[in-house]
């Protein structure tokens, strides 16, 4: 009891429960950053809603005559006489339009001494009186020039003036980039509400040697930040017509001259609220809800935005959208609650500290990467733990070997110092009772190690055994695999190893009875009459993928199941997967990538890949898994009887139906029935991607399987619920974390 609680300390003290995690700093603001011409309610029905690249959305509009905006100030003219085609405003050529502002092209004042007499005078006004539009505060007035003065007023009459700027300079030397502080260039800001402005610049006149490198004197109004002054821009002769093309003038806009408070009269439509505008002239705008994007002022109103296209959770965690708003939730073996930054990686050590504890001497023999500290605090804890343990150790290590089969469990036993865990070993009396003597009415399935028998204990639990065809050494080692194999495992879509017999002539194996059959007869046999929903496929497929991941990542040491097919997929009284027959399957050392064997597994399922090198890799049990989606898909076969060869494997015809963009000509017509919708598309693809010839493109099925959940996250995912019955010990240590994703409970501890 103290030994594990001291052990689980140290452990949280080498790894602290929540890594760091960098985070893009508040960025969430960018996932609500639509514009109003997003979305697929832009312009009225029957009005366009471009001209050349100008998104036109409502309440402005397109065609002065046919009502395609909301009055007549917002009439766009679109003359497509130009190329591309220009927008116009009343007079003003339209450069840009997003929720309040309008972008038109600018105009500037100018004084220009080209022959040092005369000088050439350009004043710039433009009148939005009597219109809902107002130059923006956001424009600052600016003056690029030597020895000049610009005045801005509001009205024609010369006390009018609202903002000045005067710019001084005797030589070029004093001017610098960027500097726009009135020497050369000066910038005043404007107040809001403007309707008409009158721009001229005049001349201080001090000196007349400036002219030299100064002839002109230039005025406008532009975005504030948009123009950066360049010592060049005093002699440019070009400079108006570059200003013309690059810096636009800001104006605001705003529906009519109502407020939000005459409320019959808004045209604000669902999922957004009326603003005002901010201006002092009145008039209103439309603003979608937090969470809402799309235009506001045509109905039905703003649309729900998918913030999970951006993924604004955590890197590792499932989005969910929501209408409004979003939800993040960690995905299994991590802690949190999905949101930036607060998914953490928990079950690296958390799954293992059982198999830690339960195989010590496998973890000091492979050397896990783990860092010495661990591997110290793991060699202390053995040596204590052994010591505890040693005398059970021994006595079950000799009972078992002195029965059959007991050789090369023990041999499997030195190699990695196994406990056989909670298992049990069962006498064959007691297994003959139940089988009723393997009377060949109890017989469930024959598979390639053996026959399968359904039995009864006394205590009424229903069991099935597994009893190998012939004592032959090869398919005695098989037996001894599984249960090297299945020991280590406890996952709730794994088939539970209840125990095993060892004194009977021929090995047998004693597994939790799975009651409903296996995939492959759900999904080929048609006799059944079960309605096999798209729904329950999609559930199947996400926790057989979960069950692979958790053999590939969960496990102290990977395990590959390398007999991946739907013959291997039970079904339970719930239809729940439970994967099985790990006859063939291995574990590998962390820093093994492969296996190099004799080529096993079964025709249709076998990685081509794998086929061709005889290199087992983690990605072949992906290529397998690839080909039960695409059965749960199409509902065919993996090997059809058909004729030619190229069309009999299932993986072929379907990666070439893919290709072809004829998915819905594959699918199982009961899922058709059911309507094609995305999900299908989305599934297909990802049985695509596993299905890819070369290993190293298919996805880990990690990544399978957090996609496949993504699709229909459940309340559970099935990593965190399998782990919490325990395998060998009988202490209790309970420490739950408090985060959302779900509370953990594990019994970790020594008997005592
Ligand atoms: C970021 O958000 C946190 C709380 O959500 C807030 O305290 C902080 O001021 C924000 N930082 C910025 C730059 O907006
Ligand atoms: C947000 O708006 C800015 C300016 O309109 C734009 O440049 C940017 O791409 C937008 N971001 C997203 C995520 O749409
Ligand atoms: C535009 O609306 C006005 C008043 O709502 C109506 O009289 C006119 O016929 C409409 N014009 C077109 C082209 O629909
Ligand atoms: C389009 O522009 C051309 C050239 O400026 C002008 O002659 C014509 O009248 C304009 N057409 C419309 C419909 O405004
Ligand atoms: C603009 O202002 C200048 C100087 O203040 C003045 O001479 C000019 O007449 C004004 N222009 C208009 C159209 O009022
Ligand atoms: C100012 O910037 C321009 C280019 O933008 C460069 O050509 C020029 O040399 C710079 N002048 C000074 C004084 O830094
Ligand atoms: C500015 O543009 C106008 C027409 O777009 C052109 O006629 C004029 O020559 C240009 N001026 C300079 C200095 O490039
Ligand atoms: C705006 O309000 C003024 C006075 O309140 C009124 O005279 C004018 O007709 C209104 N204009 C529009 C377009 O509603
Ligand atoms: C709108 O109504 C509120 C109270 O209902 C009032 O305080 C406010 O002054 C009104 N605003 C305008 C612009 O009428
Ligand atoms: C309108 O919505 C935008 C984005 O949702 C928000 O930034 C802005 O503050 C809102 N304006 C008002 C006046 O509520
Ligand atoms: C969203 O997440 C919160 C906590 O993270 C939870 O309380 C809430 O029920 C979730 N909402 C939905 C609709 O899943």
């Amino acid at each position: 009891m103290q030994i594990s609680s001291l052990l689980h300390f140290a452990l949280l003290l080498l790894f602290p429960l929540h890594l760091p995690w960098t985070v893009a700093d508040n960025s969430t603001a960018l996932y609500f950053n639509t514009s109003f011409a997003d979305g697929p309610y832009i312009a009225k029905p029957d009005c366009q809603s471009k001209c050349g690249d100008l998104t036109v959305p409502y309440p402005f509009g397109i065609g002065i005559k046919a009502n395609c905006s909301v009055n007549p100030f917002f009439d766009i003219n679109c003359n497509s006489s130009f190329n591309p085609p220009k927008a116009f405003l009343g007079k003003h050529e339209v450069l840009g339009i997003s929720e309040t502002k309008v972008l038109i092209r600018n105009k500037l004042a100018s004084l220009c001494y080209i022959d040092n007499n005369t000088p050439e005078v350009n004043d710039f006004d433009t009148d939005f009186s009597g219109t809902p539009f107002s130059f923006s505060n956001q424009n600052k007035l600016s003056l690029v020039g030597c020895n000049h003065i610009s005045l801005m007023s509001k009205g024609s009459e010369l006390d009018t003036y609202t903002s000045s700027c005067v710019a001084v300079c005797s030589k070029p030397q004093e001017l610098s980039n960027g500097s726009c502080s009135g020497i050369g260039c000066c910038q005043a800001s404007i107040p809001k509400g403007l309707q008409y402005i009158n721009i001229s610049v005049l001349s201080l006149n001090v000196l007349s040697s400036e002219y030299n490198f100064n002839p002109c004197g230039y005025s406008f109004l532009a975005e504030q930040n948009s123009y950066i002054f360049s010592v060049s821009d005093i002699s440019d002769s070009s400079f108006i017509n570059k200003t013309k093309e690059t810096l636009p003038l800001v104006i605001d806009w705003a529906i009519a001259n109502r407020t939000c408070n005459d409320s019959s009269e808004i045209i604000c439509q669902g999922e957004s609220v009326c603003v005002d505008s901010g201006t002092t002239l009145g008039g209103y705008r439309c603003n979608c809800s937090r969470g809402y994007g799309g235009n506001p002022y045509l109905s039905p109103g703003c649309q729900d935005i998918n913030e999970c296209e951006f993924n604004p959770c955590h890197p590792k965690a499932i989005c969910i959208n929501l209408p409004g708003s979003f939800n993040c939730s960690c995905p299994p073996n991590y802690l949190g609650d999905g949101h930036l930054p607060s998914c953490s990686r928990l079950n690296a050590f958390d799954f293992s500290i059982k198999n830690y504890l339960v195989l010590p001497v496998e973890i000091l023999l492979t050397g896990l990467p783990i860092g010495a500290g661990l591997f110290i605090l793991l060699a202390v804890s053995f040596w204590l733990y052994k010591d505890l343990r040693k005398r059970r150790v021994k006595q079950l290590k000799q009972s078992i070997f002195k029965r059959n089969g007991g050789l090369l469990l023990q041999q499997h036993m030195s190699a990695h110092d196994l406990v056989l865990g909670k298992m049990r070993l069962f006498t064959s009396k007691e297994l003959e009772k139940a089988t009723d003597r393997f009377n060949e009415s109890r017989i469930l399935g024959r598979g390639g190690q053996g026959t399968v028998y359904k039995g009864m204990l006394s205590d009424g639990r229903i069991i099935a055994v597994k009893k190998s065809k012939q004592v032959d050494e090869n398919r005695l080692e098989e037996f001894i695999n599984e249960v090297v194999i299945l020991s280590q495992i406890n996952h709730r879509n794994v088939v539970k190893l209840l125990g095993c017999c060892l004194e009977t002539e021929v090995p047998l194996l004693v597994y939790e009875f799975i009651p409903n059959g296996t995939l492959y007869d759900l999904i080929h046999d048609d006799s059944n009459g079960f309605p096999f929903s798209w729904d329950l496929r999609l559930r199947i497929a996400a926790e057989i993928a979960n069950a692979l991941a958790y053999l590939h990542y969960a496990t102290s040491i990977p395990i590959y199941h390398r007999d991946m097919k739907s013959n291997n997929i039970l079904l339970d009284e719930k239809y729940r997967a439970k994967l099985s027959d790990f006859g063939i399957s291995r574990s590998v050392a962390i820093d093994q990538t492969h296996l190099t064997t004799k080529v096993q597994g079964t025709f249709g399922y076998l990685d081509p890949e794998y086929f061709q090198t005889s290199q087992f890799t983690e990605k072949s049990d992906v290529y397998s898994f690839g080909v039960v989606l695409v059965e749960l898909l199409t509902g065919q076969k993996p090997i059809s009887t058909s004729v030619t060869e190229e069309e009999k494997s299932l993986a072929t015809r379907f990666l070439t139906t893919m290709e072809g963009n004829r998915l819905q000509t594959i699918l199982d017509s009961q899922i058709i029935e059911q309507g094609y919708t995305e999900e299908h598309v989305i599934v297909a693809n990802l049985a695509r991607r596993c299905l890819n010839l070369t290993g190293r493109r298919r996805p880990t099925i990690r990544e399978v399987a957090l996609e496949l959940e993504s699709i229909r996250p459940r309340e559970n995912p099935s990593f965190i619920e399998s782990n919490t019955q325990d395998i060998s010990f009988t202490g209790t240590d309970s420490f739950q974390f408090p985060e959302d994703c779900s509370s953990w409970t594990q019994n970790v501890g020594f008997e005592s």
